[in-house]
């Protein structure tokens, strides 16, 4: 085990933000830093890094801890090993108080197979470098198609030579286990116990996961004449390699996808690697596979805006088809990038110096409206029922994106370049949508309940449905309530009315008084601290005595995502490194407080409204109905004014 001092060491070296920030990309807000979980599946980032505490604490999901449990959940390794991750990142040497061996012997599987990519990575990289046909042949390979050496060092390309069994024979020789040869798949395992390489003379292409081990390897032949073989071997599906949630190149490309704000997919190994010699390093690859929702996932940890570049042939252009409802879905922007026939981005990059490279690139990718209506148009031209059903796939495409401002502002980009008019697009998607829902609903309904049951009923809501707005309302009392929103003249001068005025003053008036108990009570205390002179900001929140209160800060008091993403399209704010939420709801906060109150609003009348239905069902006497009428009346009539408010408001 290892000796307790360099633990102390270890963790007293360790920096939450350092350890967190090679695997989640983190922005500075205020004292700590956010970031999107990389523990559940999340839009919106609740994950917060605390310097001050060492700590990482994510209040969507509630994983908590300190730098070397972080390691430890994140790259599934064992303590010791989360330890020794550590010590090698801040060059601490491990002092163990036992025998290694020992240590070895109770490793699991996954720590093992790691090993063994390792031990053959260094090898093939040490037989590129001084086999002699690792010299004559593989390195005048790569040579010949470009690539410089320190890309060849960098990306730890290697070579495998052209025998039976060299490299197992010296891997079983170091000690390793034929079963794990296998397994990682750079040895194969006959019945008789006997061992080949199954790469051999291939180039290799080492695959690393985000952290930098290497988990498999693609290995190519050097000839391609032969279509009886393969151009590629990877590696198998392991414990340790699972095609499907890797991207190659990530560990190289994620700090530049953090900088750049974005990140190119393209198809292969050879494109990643073109693309960093000419010195674009935000790209990575989903070699092979069809883009998998994990894929896009894990680019979502860095950035929301993809693009993707594909050959511009039919194969390409269906590629690209499929992936970008799936991004889209995903909740990120996708951009589309068609090379010229006959170009992959390998053959491309080196064909033109960095700069024309990125030139073509900021020139030529597409969102994918302009995209998916040049390429559908084409074929369309002037046949009106082909123009129709171009426009209700791009529709249908539109509808899968998650978010409603980002859904406007490609409606808003389809009626312009179609010729049809926002509204009609609007509907068909808003018809889409309820479609979606209703099947969604339905299946799950099914799932949980058994077929048998019909999936009439409607589940018992577990919160109140006013809460959500309540909590909106609190939110904005608490993050922006002294901020003015508008000014009043009086008596000659002009006075200015603070947000906590106007939302109390609307509130009291309204006789608007929160319904959700909880809720009632954060109001009642704010107005009781308010009267008292008592200033109360996060902080009374986060450290107050009562859960509630503190679940109210963990969960609510942050800035509201849905706004940034006017600033993703635009995104200047972004590149110039400003907090681009916060600075979102600075400049939206008059359209925010008038919407949330007016939302709220428009909820209550929703609940009057079920209830005065409710009463006319059980009411017979003729002037009691007539009342509740009257009452109904009133509500539809309140419910209207509400809206067209709102509609006033977004424009
Ligand atoms: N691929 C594979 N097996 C194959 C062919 C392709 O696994 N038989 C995967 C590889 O990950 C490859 C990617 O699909 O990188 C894209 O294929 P392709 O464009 O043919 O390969 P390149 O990487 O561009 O290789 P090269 O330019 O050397 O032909
Ligand atoms: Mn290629």
């Amino acid at each position: 085990m290892i000796d307790q001092s360099t633990i102390d060491r270890i963790f007293s070296t360790s920096q939450i933000v350092e350890v967190v920030g090679d695997f989640v990309a983190l922005k500075k807000r205020g004292a700590n830093y956010t970031g999107l979980c990389p523990f559940h599946n999340e839009k919106t980032p609740s994950f917060s890094v605390s310097p001050a505490k060492n700590i990482f604490k994510c209040f969507g999901c509630g994983k908590a801890g300190n730098p070397v449990t972080f390691v430890m959940e994140h790259e599934q390794l064992s303590y010791a090993d989360a330890l020794r991750y550590l010590a090698k990142k801040y060059n601490i040497e491990v002092v163990e108080d036992t025998p290694s061996e020992e240590d070895v012997a109770k490793r699991s599987e996954r720590d093992s197979l790691m090993v063994v990519t390792e031990y053959a990575r260094n090898y093939f990289v040490k037989t590129l470098k001084t086999h002699r046909d690792g010299q004559a042949i593989a390195q005048s390979y790569l040579r010949e198609r470009g690539l410089r050496d320190d890309i060849i060092e960098k990306f730890q390309l290697g070579f495998c030579v052209d025998e039976r069994d060299a490299f197992s024979k010296e891997a079983v020789g170091a000690g390793f286990r034929p079963e794990f040869l296998d397994k990682v798949g750079v040895s194969k395992l006959r019945d008789d116990g006997s061992l080949f390489d199954r790469f051999r003379g291939r180039i290799i292409f080492p695959i690393h996961a985000i952290a930098g081990k290497v988990i498999g390897f693609g290995a190519r032949v050097m000839k391609t004449d032969n279509k009886e073989i393969a151009k590629y071997l990877n590696s198998p599906e392991s414990e340790i390699y699972h095609k499907s949630n890797t991207l190659y190149g990530i560990y190289f490309a994620k700090n530049a996808i953090t900088k750049q704000d974005k990140c190119f997919l393209v198809e292969g190994y050879m494109d990643v690697i073109a693309m960093h010699q000419s010195g674009i390093e935000n790209v990575v690859a989903s070699s092979g596979t069809s883009l998998t929702l994990d894929q896009i996932r894990m680019i979502r940890r860095f950035t929301q805006n993809v693009t993707i570049i594909y050959d511009g042939d039919p194969a390409g252009i269906k590629a690209a088809f499929r992936g970008i409802p799936m991004v889209l879905e995903e909740g990120l922007n996708v951009r589309v990038l068609l090379l010229p026939d006959g170009h992959d981005p390998d053959s491309f990059a080196r064909s033109y110096s960095a700069s024309a490279l990125q030139d073509y690139i900021s020139k030529n990718e597409h969102d994918f409206i302009t995209f998916s209506s040049g390429i559908l148009l084409k074929d369309a031209s002037d046949d009106p029922v082909k123009r129709a059903s171009v426009i209700s796939e791009i529709v249908k495409t539109i509808s899968v994106i998650p978010d409603q401002i980002f859904r406007a502002v490609y409606v808003k980009e389809c009626s312009h370049l179609l010729g049809v008019e926002e509204s009609v697009l609007h509907s068909q998607i808003s018809q889409l949508r309820k479609e979606k829902v209703a099947t969604k609903y339905n299946t799950e309904l099914v799932e949980k309940r058994g077929a048998a049951l019909q999936p009439t009923e409607t589940p018992v809501p577990t919160t109140h449905p006013c809460s959500g707005n309540e909590l909106d309302i609190m939110r904005l009392l608490v993050l922006h309530g002294d901020k003015t929103l508008y000014t009043v003249e009086e008596g000659g001068y002009s006075r200015p009315v603070r947000v906590k005025e106007y939302i109390i003053s609307e509130i009291y008036e309204g006789e608007m008084f929160f319904l959700n108990e909880t809720n009632k009570v954060i109001f009642n205390d704010f107005i009781e601290k308010l009267e008292s002179g008592i200033q109360v900001d996060e902080a009374y929140y986060l450290n107050h005595p009562e859960q509630a209160f503190r679940d109210f800060a963990f969960k609510h008091l942050h800035p509201q995502y849905r706004l940034s993403k006017i600033f993703m399209i635009d995104k200047t704010l972004a590149d110039k490194g400003v907090d681009f939420m916060m600075e979102a709801e600075r400049q939206f906060l008059d359209k925010l407080v008038f919407e949330t109150i007016l939302s709220y609003k428009m909820k209550r009348m929703k609940m009057e409204s079920i209830k005065v239905l409710e009463e006319m069902k059980t009411t017979s006497d003729p002037e009691a109905l007539r009342v509740i009428l009257q009452k109904q009346m009133y509500i539809k009539e309140f419910e209207k004014q509400i809206a067209a408010e709102i509609k006033r408001l977004s424009c």
